[in-house]
Formats: structure tokens, sequence, C-alpha cells
């Protein structure tokens, strides 16, 4: 089967921002919002997934993603399997990939996995027919999260170019920054990242970011500031800095906003540990949009699933 022929992105899989082009995300970006004007004016969505089956691999905790990709599927009339890695015969020693083919050979049109490995998503898809999305490889690519970030800014900002961006946190350990500087960059926006240095990569700025380690200097001129939690589960110990004495030199909080452009947005893909990375008014606070980001993760999962298998390009243009 020969899926890319099929679809419109003419990809087979969704595996990273890094391996997408402006056209591609375009694309993603188009449908999600056809999708949003049609839950705006509460006509039923199209049934593009009817029929079809996604099965979903959770092997790491998951609030947002897997519920969003669970309502994805069943705003298109599609049905959905989770198994987590308690539920998995992973526990009983079976590989990644075994379990991969099991669940290929019941037929199910697209698997979606989070794994704690990065690559892993690469090394399925290469085994499997279906189309696989990448819900989070370890550190390594959060796709889905970077697009919904980049729907949110859309609606936000209007426009990528020449936007600036700033990432503030564990750039070192975070899927979810690397996916959106590819994505990001991708667009035309302008990237720049902060962070202590022990949690800030070697090799960064040749990603093409600038990169700081003092707050208030990051902050100065950026259209948004996105957030990011500590990634406890992937330091090492010796890595893991006192939550009072990170929240103090790089939690944002209602006096790093006065170093702000005074229309900053800012985001945050959750969980967010309040009083560490954002103090809890500027979650709540006016320039927050991290619960606009979570509402937009539903309709570009929407939009993945259904141009992964094989629906037709759409845009608020299309609407009837
Ligand atoms: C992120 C993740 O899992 O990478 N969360 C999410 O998917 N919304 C970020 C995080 O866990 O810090």
């Amino acid at each position: 089967m020969d899926v890319t022929a099929r679809n419109v992105l003419g990809i087979k899989s969704i595996l990273g921002t890094e391996l997408l082009n402006k056209h591609q995300i375009q694309q993603i970006l188009d449908c999600a919002f056809y999708f949003k004007a049609i839950r705006n004016t509460k006509a039923p969505f199209p049934k593009s997934l009817a029929g079809k089956n996604a099965v979903m691999l959770f092997f790491e905790p998951s609030t947002r993603t897997r519920s969003s990709f669970a309502l994805a599927a069943k705003n298109l009339g599609g049905n959905t399997v989770v198994l987590t890695k308690e539920a998995s015969s992973t526990g009983k020693g079976e590989t990644l990939l075994d379990t991969a083919r099991t669940i290929e050979a019941m037929q199910p049109d697209v698997l979606v996995l989070r794994h704690p490995s990065a690559g892993s998503p690469h090394h399925i898809d290469r085994a499997l027919a279906i189309p696989v999305i990448n819900a989070g490889d370890g550190f390594h690519e959060h796709p889905t999260q970077a697009l919904l970030d980049l729907m949110t800014l859309k609606e936000f900002k209007g426009n990528f170019a020449g936007l600036r961006v700033l990432i503030v946190g564990d750039i070192a350990h975070s899927r979810v920054a690397r996916s959106d500087i590819y994505a990001l960059q991708t667009m035309g926006a302008k990237v720049s990242v902060c962070g202590p240095p022990t949690l800030l990569p070697p090799q960064i700025e040749a990603l093409g970011v600038t990169a700081y380690t003092d707050l208030r200097a990051a902050v100065r001129d950026q259209d948004v500031v996105m957030v990011l939690r500590i990634q406890l589960e992937r330091l090492n110990p010796a890595q893991n800095p006192s939550g009072g004495e990170y929240a103090r030199f790089y939690g944002v909080s209602t006096e790093t906003l006065k170093h702000c452009k005074p229309d900053v947005l800012i985001m945050h893909p959750g969980p967010v540990n309040r009083g560490v990375e954002l103090s809890p008014d500027v979650v709540d606070g006016p320039r927050s949009v991290i619960l606009n980001q979570v509402g937009n993760g539903v309709f570009v999962r929407m939009a993945i699933f259904h141009l992964l298998t094989g629906g037709e390009a759409l845009h608020e243009g299309t609407m009837v």
C-alpha cells in the first residue's frame, strides 16, 4: 500500500517537524482552522475517519495529548484503541517492534505512538505500512504540540514572518523546544532560547537560535514567551535544580512581564508546575493562551488524522 500516493501531504507519517516543509505545515494549519470554523458554527464535522481505527500506544504519561487525539478521532467518526505500557505485553518482554507488528496485523488505519526512546516512531514507521504519528519520543520531537503552538500563534499574532519567539526553561531535554524551533524557523520566525547553562544544549546555536542565560535580557522585544517544564524524568539528579532557586532566576512572573512587550503572549505546553516555571497569576492572567493551545490541539490532530488517511486539502474557503 503506497500511502504517500494517496495523501495530499505527500508523506506517510508525521515523525517530526524537522521533516515538514512550509507547504505541508500550511496545509495542516489550514485544515485545522477549517475544523475549528466548523466547530464555531456548530455544524457537524465531516466523518472522514468513519469506519477507520487509530491505535494509540502511550508508553509515557499524558493528559492533553492522549485525550485530544482520542477526541480528534471521535469528532471525525473514527475509533480509537489505547494501549499503555502497563496494559501491553511489553511488560512481559515483547519488543516495541513486535508490539507494533502485532497491532498492524489487526489492520488499524493509523498508529499514534508516545514513547520514552528518541527515534522510536522512526523505527516503527520503517517497519509498518500504515501512517505513524509521533506523540512525543523522549527528548527528541513532539510535532503535534509544535503544530498546535503554531495554530495558536497564527490566531493571536497573524503572521510568522519576523515573529520573535523566546523559549524558556529546560531546552536540553525538551522535545517541545526542538519541534517548535524547527517549525517556527521553517515558517520564518526568529527563535531564541533562555535557561540555566546546565539546561541549554552545548551546540544549540548551531540550530540558528540565539541563546540567553539572563531572563530579563532575553524577554525584551519578544512577541511570544514560551515557557517549558523542567523534564525531571529525563534529568540525572545532579542536574536537578531546586524549585525555589529555579523560580527566582527563570520563573516567569508578573515581575518578568514588566520587562516584556505589553502585548507579549505567554505559552506553555502543560503540564505547568505552578510557582516553578510560571507564577500562578501569569498562568491565569490576560497574557496567557495556555488553554487556547489545549483547545487547538484537538483541531490540529483532526487535521493530521484527516490528511494522513487520504482526506482532501481543506481550508476555510472550502466551507459551504
Ligand atoms: C509535553 C510533553 O509531554 O512533552 N506535554 C504535552 O504533550 N502537552 C511537555 C511536558 O511534559 O513538559
